[in-house]
C-alpha cells in the first residue's frame, strides 16, 4: 500500500509563526476554564484543527509532521480511512453497552488472543476494564493480589505506569507522586537496564546482567526487608523513562528468574505495544511469554479510548465484578481497535516500521558523530529516543537544550516529545504509517535544530 496518500502533502508548512492569532486565542480561553493541571500546552503552544496520517493542521492553517502520535496512540494514523470506515459504521449502530457481547467485542477479544505474545498465543484470557493504561495496570495488580495472595509489587526505576493510586505508585517518576503519598505502599523500585546511566556503574555485557540478577538477589536475601512480592511490572521497553532498550537477555533473565521464584510477569506494553518497535508486542523481540499484559492507547485503532490486559489463562481464577468500570470497552473503539489491527496485518505494516526505523537511526547516529551534545541514540522500530548531554565525556544530562530543540522544530512544522529521567531525550514516536520523504524532512529539520545548539 501506497502510505503517501494518507497526508496532508504538503507537511510540514508554516504559513504563521506558531502559535498565530487563532491559536493564542484559544490557548488564552484554555487557561481561564481549565485546571492549572494542564500540561502539555506548557511545552508546545500547539492547537490542532484537523489531522491525517502522521501529519496535523493548526487552527491557523499551520501543518506539521507528527512524530509524537498521541503518544504512541495513532499508530495506523490520524483519522486512517480504513479505521474511520469501520468506527463511523459501529458508532451509527451501537456504541455503549458495558460488557454485554457485541460482534465488535468479541472479535476483537478473538484478535487479541490470535495476536498474543509467545505462549499466551491461543492460551489467554482478555479483561476490558476501565478506558485508561492507568486503569489495565490497576487491573493486572488486583490480578496478581488475587492470585497470589501477596501485595508486593516490584517495579523499576524510569517506569510509568500511570496515575491512579497503584498504577502511580508504581511508577518512579517523583514529580507526580510527591505530594500526593502515601499511595499503595507495597512497591518496590529495582534499576532498570538503563546501561548508559548503569545505576550499579558495570558495561554490558561484563556485567553479566548484574541488573536482572539483583531481582534474584532480593528474592532471595531473607534480609531483603520485602516480603515476596506478587509480580514483578516491567515496560519491555521503558517509554516515559527515555526510550531505554535493555540489552539481550535482560527480559529473559527477569522472565527466569520470576518463573523459578514463583513471582508473576506483567509487562507493561501500553506504550511499547501494537507494532510501534516492529512487532506486534515488544516483548517478542525477546521470546519473553508475561503472565500479563497490559495493553491500552493504540489499542483503540485512532485515539479512542479502549484498555485492558492479556493473561494466561490458568490466572483467570477471580469472580465476576473483580474489575469492572462503566465503560468497560467501547463498542465503536472496539470496532476501531479491530480495523487497526486488520490494517496492520492486510498492509504489512510492521515491516514497513523496520525499514522506517532503521533509516531514523541511521541519519540520528550520523548526526551524533557531527555533535557532542548526543550521549545515545536507541530505540527499536519507530520507538526511538536520542539522550543529549551538555558534553559527551561528562554525559551531564542537557534538560534545557531539549526543551529548546522541540519548541524550535515545532516552530519549523515538526512535533517530537520529551522524555526520560531528566527530561533530557527527544522521543520519536510516529504514526508506523510514516512515509520516507517524511522521515527525510523531519531528520533534516531535526539535524539543523539540533547543530544549531552545537559547538562541535
Ligand atoms: C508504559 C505505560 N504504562 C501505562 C501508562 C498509563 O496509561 P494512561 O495514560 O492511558 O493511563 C502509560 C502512559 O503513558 C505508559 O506509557
Amino acid at each position: 500500500m501506497d502510505y503517501g496518500e494518507m497526508h496532508f502533502e504538503e507537511a510540514p508548512k508554516i504559513i504563521v509563526d506558531p502559535p498565530g492569532p487563532k491559536a493564542k486565542k484559544l490557548l488564552e480561553e484554555q487557561r481561564n476554564y481549565e485546571s492549572n493541571a494542564v500540561l502539555y500546552p506548557l511545552s508546545l503552544p500547539f492547537v490542532p484543527y484537523e489531522a491525517k496520517g502522521a501529519t496535523v493542521k493548526d487552527v491557523d492553517g499551520n501543518i506539521y509532521l507528527d512524530f509524537f502520535a498521541g503518544i504512541s496512540v495513532l499508530n495506523v494514523g490520524h483519522s486512517n480511512p480504513y479505521v474511520l470506515k469501520a468506527l463511523s459504521g459501529q458508532a451509527e449502530k451501537l456504541i455503549h453497552t458495558l460488557d454485554f457481547p457485541t460482534h465488535a467485542r468479541v472479535k476483537l477479544a478473538r484478535k487479541l488472543f490470535e495476536i498474543a505474545p509467545g505462549k499466551l498465543k491461543g492460551n489467554c484470557k482478555v479483561l476490558f476494564g476501565g478506558p485508561t493504561g492507568s486503569d489495565a495496570v490497576e487491573g493486572a495488580v488486583k490480578l496478581v493480589k488475587h492470585h497470589t495472595g501477596r501485595n508486593l509489587i516490584v517495579a523499576f526505576e524510569g517506569s510509568y505506569h500511570g496515575q491512579t493510586s497503584m498504577s502511580l505508585a508504581l511508577s518512579s517518576t517523583v514529580k507526580y507522586k510527591e505530594e500526593f503519598v502515601p499511595l499503595a505502599p507495597e512497591a518496590h523500585f529495582l534499576p532498570y537496564a538503563y546501561c548508559y546511566r548503569c545505576a550499579f556503574n558495570l558495561s554490558y555485557p561484563e556485567c553479566g546482567l548484574y541488573c536482572a540478577q539483583n531481582l534474584e538477589r532480593i528474592l532471595n536475601d531473607p534480609y531483603s526487608g520485602l516480603t515476596k512480592p506478587a509480580a514483578v511490572i516491567i515496560e519491555p521497553i521503558q517509554g516515559e523513562g527515555g526510550i531505554i532498550v535493555p540489552p539481550e537477555g535482560y527480559l529473559q533473565r527477569i522472565r527466569e528468574i520470576c518463573s523459578e521464584n514463583n513471582v508473576l510477569l506483567i509487562v507493561d506494553e501500553i506504550q511499547a505495544g501494537m507494532g510501534r518497535t516492529g512487532k506486534m508486542f515488544a516483548c517478542e523481540h525477546w521470546n519473553v511469554t508475561p503472565d500479563i499484559v497490559t495493553f491500552a492507547k493504540a489499542v483503540g485503532g485512532i485515539g479512542l479510548p479502549l484498555a485492558g490486559i492479556l493473561f494466561k489463562r490458568e490466572l483467570d481464577t477471580w469472580g465476576p465484578g473483580s474489575h469492572v468500570g462503566t465503560f468497560r470497552g467501547n463498542v465503536a473503539a472496539m470496532a476501531a481497535g479491530l480495523a487497526s489491527i486488520e490494517f496492520m496485518e492486510k498492509n504489512k505494516v510492521l515491516s514497513h516500521v523496520d525499514k522506517m526505523g532503521e533509516k531514523i537511526i541511521k541519519r540520528l547516529n550520523e548526526l551524533s558523530e557531527e555533535t557532542d551534545k548526543i550521549g545515545e541514540v536507541r530505540g527499536k522500530g519507530l520507538m526511538i529516543g536520542v539522550e543529549f548531554v551538555k558534553e559527551r565525556d561528562s554525559k551531564e544530562p542537557d534538560e534545557e537544550t531539549v526543551k529548546k530543540i522541540q519548541l524550535e522544530c515545532f516552530k519549523r512544522g515538526l512535533i517530537v516529545w520529551k522524555a526520560g529521567h531528566f527530561s533530557n531525550i527527544i522521543r520519536f514516536l510516529p504514526p508506523l504509517i510514516v512515509t520516507e520523504e517524511q522521515i527525510e524532512r523531519a531528520m533534516e529539520i531535526f539535524c539543523e535544530v539540533t547543530l544549531s545548539h552545537t559547538t562541535k
